[in-house]
């Protein structure tokens, strides 16, 4: 897919992943709607992207995304905009233990929500010209982190919604590529709530424990998360994949044994 003209949307787009696979974006042409819910990282990403882009080229919506019908909006006004939408990257997530309500409905109840409205713009289904959609999860997918039992859950969810909501788009002939993406560590903000207790609640007497995880798996700076992204928007073939990004192997997918009966 060339990028020149195309239309993105970004959740969480402000900072950390979602700001660096934006700034991708804009370098290769295409224009991107950020959606986050937190004002003064929006206001400082704003003046930057504009600078560095230009006016125009991307558009600003403060918007919590477990607000469903401002969500909807948000998707709509973007369309309303630009005229269209070709990728949809549904990244906002959040690390909260004590509060594990809200990591569910952010990280799996709200991408949820993401994707069904990325697919009413995009799919085929809806008379539309089909698209790439992004989930972001986590390798806490596959190493269930003792420490983040809730954060864990909810990347298994979309892991597990993501895949099958591609076979879902193969079947029904969206025009929809839908993929995941699990990166280890990042060096984003996220990773500073180990350090709060508020956070981490009853397990934040483990956060050395997790200091220690760190130090032994890595961390990946935001930039490489937006070139594993890069490459599944630009891979037309790419439908159902798990893109695993780590320290250890850098970019790779993760190979699903076939079902047997
Ligand atoms: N940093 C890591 O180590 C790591 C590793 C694997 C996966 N991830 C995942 O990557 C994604 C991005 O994380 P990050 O590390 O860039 O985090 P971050 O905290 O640096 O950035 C997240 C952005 O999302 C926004 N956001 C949070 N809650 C929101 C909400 N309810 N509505 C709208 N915007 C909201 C924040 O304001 C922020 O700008 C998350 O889904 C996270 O779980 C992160």
């Amino acid at each position: 897919m060339a990028l020149t003209g195309r239309i993105a949307l970004v959740t969480g787009g402000a900072q950390g992943i979602g700001r660096a696979i934006s700034e991708a974006l804009l370098r290769e042409g295409a224009k991107v709607a950020l959606v986050d819910s937190n004002p003064e990282v929006a206001r400082e990403c704003r003046g930057r992207l504009e600078e560095a882009f230009g006016v125009g080229s991307s558009l600003f919506f403060e918007c919590d995304v477990t607000d469903w019908a401002k969500l909807q909006e948000v998707f709509r006004k973007t369309v309303k905009h630009f005229g269209h939408l070709d990728i949809a990257i549904n990244n906002a997530g959040i690390n909260n233990e004590k509060d594990w309500q809200k990591t569910i409905n952010v990280n799996l109840t709200s991408l949820i929500k993401g994707t069904y409205l990325a697919l009413e713009h995009m799919s085929r289904e809806n008379g539309k010209d089909g698209g790439v959609i992004i989930n972001v999860s986590s390798m806490a997918a596959f190493m269930h982190s003792p420490h983040m039992p809730v954060y864990t859950a909810t990347k298994y969810g979309v892991l597990g919604f993501t895949k099958a909501m591609a076979e879902a788009s193969a079947v029904g002939n969206f025009g929809v590529r839908i993929n995941v993406l699990c990166p280890a560590y990042v060096d984003t903000p996220l990773l500073q709530t180990i350090d709060e207790e508020d956070k981490m609640g009853r397990y934040f007497k483990y956060k050395e424990e997790l200091r220690q995880s760190m130090h032994t798996y890595g961390i990946l700076d935001p930039s490489l998360i937006a070139d594993g992204m890069m490459m599944i928007i630009k891979d037309g073939s790419l439908n159902g994949a798990v893109m695993k990004i780590t320290a250890s192997k850098g970019i790779h997918f993760q190979n699903d044994e076939p079902m047997s009966a």
